[in-house]
């Protein structure tokens, strides 16, 4: 299995200042350099991509294979279904990746609630994504109802049967899925860690009816309220490969002794 990725989805949160203090902080810190065994990465809003790559280009780089990698990446949370052309306002996955993005978040329960996302479209967008060898990171998870009702199950093998048999189990190498229990999201209840492992057990037994290999390196993500004092308990977990995290990836010093905690 590779390394944890933990990513800071700073949502539509900030300002260039506040962003340019953030990564100050970050990068100061070298915390992110020593933990080699880390994956790390930063999601802010789209407007301030640019500004956050050439910073980590200019304060938190090194080689290999004579080539310059950043040692935070950088995340889009959002992408549009079309490459290029006549679509005032959207913002393709070619450029997405020509401000230095590697990984696109699609699907999170905040599209699918306030952008009325459905299937279809999140399909499209993981199959555009592909194409750009960008690496999406679908997000699935239960609502309050489905998870009161026991459905929690039923609702996950939906969202993600549904896009398999649009996109192909192939599109799912190299692709990350986010669990995101919607009621858990941004209100600061802790999810126990052991129903968090079995429901990715269950996500990647699903992923196996389709496709033993890719079941056994998909790398998928915990998200929900984690913070400092759950953030270990939930990557001490067998299918936890890493976490998500919203609120609590605005306080720099929080993100940077989340990461410092993880071993
Ligand atoms: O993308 C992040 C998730 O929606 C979790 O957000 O950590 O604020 O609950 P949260």
């Amino acid at each position: 299995m590779t390394s944890p990725l933990i990513i800071g989805n700073w949502k539509l949160n900030g300002t260039r200042q506040k962003i340019q203090e953030s990564l100050s902080i970050l990068t100061k810190e070298k915390i992110i350099q020593y933990k080699k065994h880390i994956d790390v990465a930063i999601a802010p809003p789209i407007v301030y991509l640019s500004l956050v790559n050439d910073y980590l280009l200019k304060n938190c780089t090194y080689f290999s294979n004579q080539t310059k990698h950043k040692y935070i990446e950088l995340c889009a949370q959002n992408v549009d279904i079309n490459l290029s052309g006549a679509f005032t306002g959207d913002i393709s996955a070619a450029m997405l990746k020509d401000l230095g993005v590697k990984y696109v978040l699609i699907g999170h329960s905040e599209r699918r609630k306030y952008h009325k996302e459905n299937t279809t479209y999140i399909a499209k967008k993981i199959t555009t994504v592909k194409k750009i060898k960008l690496i999406p990171i679908l997000c699935i998870g239960e609502n309050q109802q489905d998870y009161d009702s026991g459905s929690t199950q039923l609702t996950c093998a939906y969202q993600i049967d549904s896009v398999i048999n649009l996109t192909g189990i192939q599109a799912f190498k190299n692709t990350i899925i986010a669990y995101e229990p919607i009621w858990a999201i941004g209100n600061g209840i802790n999810v126990c860690p052991k129903h968090v492992q079995s429901i990715h057990e269950f996500i990647r037994q699903r992923i196996a009816l389709h496709d033993t290999h890719i079941a056994k390196q998909i790398l998928i993500q915990y998200g929900g309220s984690v913070n400092l004092n759950n953030a270990i308990q939930l990557l001490e977990q067998k299918d936890v490969n890493g976490l998500l995290i919203g609120a609590a990836s605005l306080n720099m010093n929080t993100f940077i002794q989340i990461i410092q905690t993880i071993e």
